[in-house]
């Protein structure tokens, strides 16, 4: 683990250079807008849409957003930024609207959208308790609906561009686990299936949305794995004796990541191209799950906001427990990194060197080679 991160730090630097000389060397066109940013899942990268729809799956009261810019609450489940906005930073962009905010209209448009909505899952069960939110293909569907409005201002030929140039985030699967087969003792799901043959069962039915993100325009995918289920705060609560991480739902995320990697790698030799990017957010967090100290952090176990055994248990709330530094915490609330952790794992899908962490290729790479076409 030690070997890694020095690596990925003598890399960071060497990689430095090279952008700042990439930025000095290639003439910039001086009218380029940044790339297009369309996201896709789950609360870890909902920039706000459950704020419009009738659910619990929301973040949108403090402290939520406490260091956010305008420090009030806008449904990202952080206290600041959330992974889309640090990579809409790389690209030199604002951050996404949700697809449902009122002000996503006109050239605002143009920038992309955030779809994703809290509490969703690759299948659609998953979040049922969560009753109101926007599933995958609801999450498409506003796709198209979105691409029909762009091509209502900008024609649809240069709206089929925007969408084939940009890049797309998608983020989903954690709920699958936490929020389906393992939220209830006998759930439906797992008197159903086993572990292994329920894992092969979401990534069967995962494929089949990442082909229709490949129908609907989309060339350039992240795809994120699962994180560390078994070591977030609020299994270490329900689950943990001495803040070891839960054997069960690690296995569960073991499973998993690696047959997102096959599955992915077949989806790109069928298309001929890598239009799928795997980035390991499971092993990016695992680094500073392991050795939180390396990174800053004082603990990667207690929540920094929420209440009972490692700040685990329940929502973070008004009335919860709340630390002082958020900096120093890896986890904001019981499932969610902090915005600081947030930053560190898009350093790392820019900065890997490494195919276990970003395959076939890092984010650096990817816009030096898309900014070529
Ligand atoms: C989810 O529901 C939609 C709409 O009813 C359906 O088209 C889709 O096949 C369903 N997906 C799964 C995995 O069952
Ligand atoms: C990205 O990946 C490439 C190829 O593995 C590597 O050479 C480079 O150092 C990495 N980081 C950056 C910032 O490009």
């Amino acid at each position: 683990m030690a070997l890694t991160l020095f690596a990925s730090r003598g890399c960071l630097v060497l990689s430095l250079f090279f952008a700042l000389a990439l930025t000095l060397i290639v003439p910039q066109p001086a009218e380029a807008a940044p790339r297009a940013f369309f996201v896709f899942g789950d609360s870890l990268v909902d920039n706000g849409n459950n704020n419009y729809l009738a659910t619990t799956a929301r973040a949108d009261t403090p402290p939520y957003g406490i260091d956010y810019p305008t420090r009030r609450p806008t449904g990202r489940f952080s206290n600041g930024l959330n992974i889309p906005d640090f990579i809409s930073r790389q690209l030199g962009a604002e951050s996404t609207l949700p697809y449902l905010s009122p002000e996503l209209t006109g050239q605002r448009l143009l920038v992309g959208a955030n779809f994703a909505s809290a509490g969703i899952g690759v299948l659609n069960d998953t979040g049922i308790q969560f009753v109101n939110i926007i599933r995958m293909f609801r999450q498409f569907d506003y796709f198209q609906q979105y691409q029909r409005r762009v091509a209502a201002i900008i024609g649809p030929q240069r709206t089929q561009r925007l969408v084939n140039e940009a890049l797309v985030l998608i983020t989903v699967g954690g709920n699958d686990f936490v929020n389906n087969y393992y939220l209830v003792p006998f759930s439906a799901r797992s008197r159903q299936f086993s572990l292994p043959d329920y894992v092969k069962y979401v990534i069967s039915e995962y494929k089949k949305l990442l082909m229709r993100l490949y129908e609907l325009g989309a060339r350039r995918v992240l795809v994120t794995g699962t994180g560390p289920l078994g070591c977030v705060p609020a299994e270490l609560a329900q689950r943990s004796r001495n803040g070891e991480c839960s054997a069960e739902l690690q296995r569960a995320a073991a499973l998993y990541n690696p047959q997102l990697v096959q599955m992915i790698r077949e989806l790109n030799s069928q298309y001929g191209s890598d239009v799928f990017v795997a980035v390991n957010t499971g092993q990016m967090q695992n680094d500073f799950i392991s050795n939180p100290q390396a990174y800053g952090f004082t603990t990667s176990k207690i929540a920094c906001c929420g209440q009972g055994r490692f700040n685990g248990l329940g929502l973070c709330t008004v009335a919860s427990n709340l630390c002082p530094n958020r900096d120093l915490y890896a986890f904001w609330d019981p499932f969610h990194p902090s915005e600081r952790a947030n930053g560190i794992i898009v350093r790392q899908f820019m900065t890997s060197g490494s195919t276990t962490y970003m395959y076939p290729m890092n984010l650096s790479t990817i816009m030096a080679l898309d900014s070529r076409i």
